[in-house]
């Protein structure tokens, strides 16, 4: 089993998260698709990512913009054609890519003919307990349970005369999970791509998948952060059962990674996250821990989520780091809170990419790409909507790849789906490939240091200064080879306190030439400097 070895390809790659109505526009309709992500794929492989995550391109209704999906069977026609995604396969692994889909488990779309026939009759109908239904409790929903919009998780249905339960949109029917015809249709579906050379899954809210079976209550609002880990519709004992046996399957698939969205509400929980790891073999592969993504920029605040993440992984398991995706504000917006975007831009990149774990880059991370305002009349988002102006929702972040300064970013010839972010005329792709202090450059660089230097892809990690007066300091070893990462969170030069007397050299750094030899020793950093150093010249 290879994903039990120190060699997994996804332990030691970087995985890029695409957002396919918005990367690339082939057909000029506005939205993105895959023969226009095939076309891109020269430059994510000159980029030097090791995988894509597509967010779902299967057939759906776009009420929640592919995360509702009608039939996972086919590709929608948005995006393109089956013989479309086929070649993308093709194309992707010819150049050393590998292809992980997003898999939405939680729910279907209303549309999807499993639930028309699950609404169809309560009575002699197998597939009617394919989600989850309930009878009105004194002539009222069955409890208080919230949908993601903040209203009753409950529909009402005529038909049935019963209600049915959604967590998300009243237009994403939650699934029955317990029910075993349903499971082993569903596992067929997973089996059907993997069988056809997909590369893994990230699964969407998987942690949300199977809800208290007596409807207990969740806690009052108030009560929230306090006890949460008593939510009765998200980390049910039982969902952990369901995920050690879909491992069975995976396990089949040697090389398939499985990644879960293990979404726990602000300040984050990775003792939760974690716990989706089972003991590192037996559950599932990575998941995310978004502790990092709730807090503003403070090099102690990142340093203690950090090291409370690796402290929950297990033993044989492995850790993700993931500063944006598309539900989350542009990490450029968070980190950049105040003056110094860039620089502070500069810092999160060299972290995210010398941690341990596997890294994810979110579509326009490497070039900085900011939150878009929407105006009412152009928002998207079905959870923004009912918010705007106070909360936007989530397309914000969803806006069109900034890949030149020619009209609609070089995105699409015609008005894309979302507006473009104004800033792509000085902030595309093109004009940060010629930058060689750009942004991208960083990414790049250091994409390329990671396939050239073990410790950056499984070496241990072993703090060195744990964000004291602004600065982050860490070792990767591998072998006979050490790596010191030193950054600084902060405006002002600082002494890095290491007492280390020998000298290191450049690999990489915000200030300071390659190959040049510096001493560790009360080693003075420029502000914001993030230096990659290691010990070639001289073994410890
Ligand atoms: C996940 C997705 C999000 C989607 C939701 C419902 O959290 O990341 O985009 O709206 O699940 O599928």
């Amino acid at each position: 089993m290879i994903n039990n070895e120190k060699d997994a390809w996804w332990k030691h790659g970087v995985i890029y998260h695409i957002y396919p109505l918005s990367f690339n526009d082939s057909n000029n309709d506005g939205k993105g698709d895959i023969p226009g992500i095939i076309t891109k794929l020269d430059y994510l492989s000159e980029l030097g990512v090791d995988a894509i995550w597509l967010s779902p391109v299967y057939s759906s209704p776009m009420m929640d913009f592919g995360y509702d999906v009608s039939d996972y069977y086919t590709i929608d026609p948005v995006f393109g054609t089956m013989d479309d995604f086929k070649k993308l396969l093709d194309e992707a692994h010819a150049r050393g890519i590998r292809v992980i889909m997003d898999m939405i488990m939680n729910h279907t779309s209303h549309l999807h003919p499993w639930f028309l026939e699950s609404k169809s009759s309560k009575y002699n109908n197998p597939k009617h307990d394919w989600y989850i239904w309930h009878n009105p409790r004194k002539g009222r929903k069955p409890n208080r349970w919230k949908s993601a919009l903040g209203g009753s998780a409950w529909e009402y249905d005529k038909t049935t005369k019963q209600y049915y339960l959604h967590t998300f949109l009243k237009e994403q029917p939650d699934l029955n999970w317990r029910n075993k015809y349903m499971r082993k249709a569903f596992f067929d579906i997973i089996e059907f791509w993997l069988n056809m050379g997909v590369d893994g899954f990230r699964f969407d809210a998987i942690n949300m998948i199977v809800k208290h079976a007596k409807l207990r209550n969740n806690p009052a609002l108030f009560g929230i952060f306090r006890i949460k880990e008593k939510w009765s519709t998200r980390n049910q004992p039982y969902s952990y059962t369901v995920i050690r046996k879909m491992r069975k399957l995976f396990d089949k698939y040697e090389d398939a990674v499985s990644i879960g969205e293990i979404y726990a509400f602000p300040p984050g929980n990775p003792a939760v996250s974690a716990s989706y790891l089972g003991c590192g073999n037996d559950m599932l592969d990575l998941t995310f821990d978004f502790s990092i993504v709730f807090r503003w920029w403070n090099a102690r605040r990142y340093y203690n989520c950090i090291r409370n993440w690796y402290e929950h992984i297990p033993d044989n398991g492995w850790p993700s780091i993931v500063f944006s995706n598309h539900d989350l504000c542009r990490s450029y917006n968070r980190f950049g809170i105040g003056f110094h975007k860039k620089e502070k831009a500069k810092v999160a990149a060299v972290l995210l990419l010398t941690l341990k774990g596997t890294p994810f880059i979110y579509y326009g991370e490497e070039i900085g790409m900011k939150n878009t305002w929407i105006a009412k009349s152009q928002l998207q988002d079905p959870i923004g909507k009912p918010f705007w102006p106070f909360y936007q929702g989530r397309d914000m972040a969803r806006t069109p790849m900034q890949w030149n300064a020619q009209q609609h970013a070089g995105f699409s010839s015609t008005q894309p789906w979302l507006p473009v972010n104004s800033s792509y005329v000085e902030n595309n792709v093109e004009q940060q490939k010629e930058d060689k202090d750009s942004l991208y450059n960083i990414y790049k660089t250091l994409l390329s240091l990671r396939k050239e230097h073990k410790p950056l892809q499984a070496g241990e990690w072993e703090p060195m200064l744990c964000g004291k007066r602004g600065i982050i300091a860490y070792a990767r070893e591998y072998d006979n080879e050490k790596i010191i990462v030193l950054l600084n969170f902060t405006a002002s030069s600082k002494k890095a306190r290491i007492h280390h007397t020998s000298e290191w050299q450049v690999l990489f750094s915000t200030h300071r030439q390659n190959a040049e030899n510096v001493l560790l020793e009360n080693m003075k950093l420029f502000p914001f400097e993030a230096t990659v150093l290691n010990n070639e010249t001289d073994q410890q």
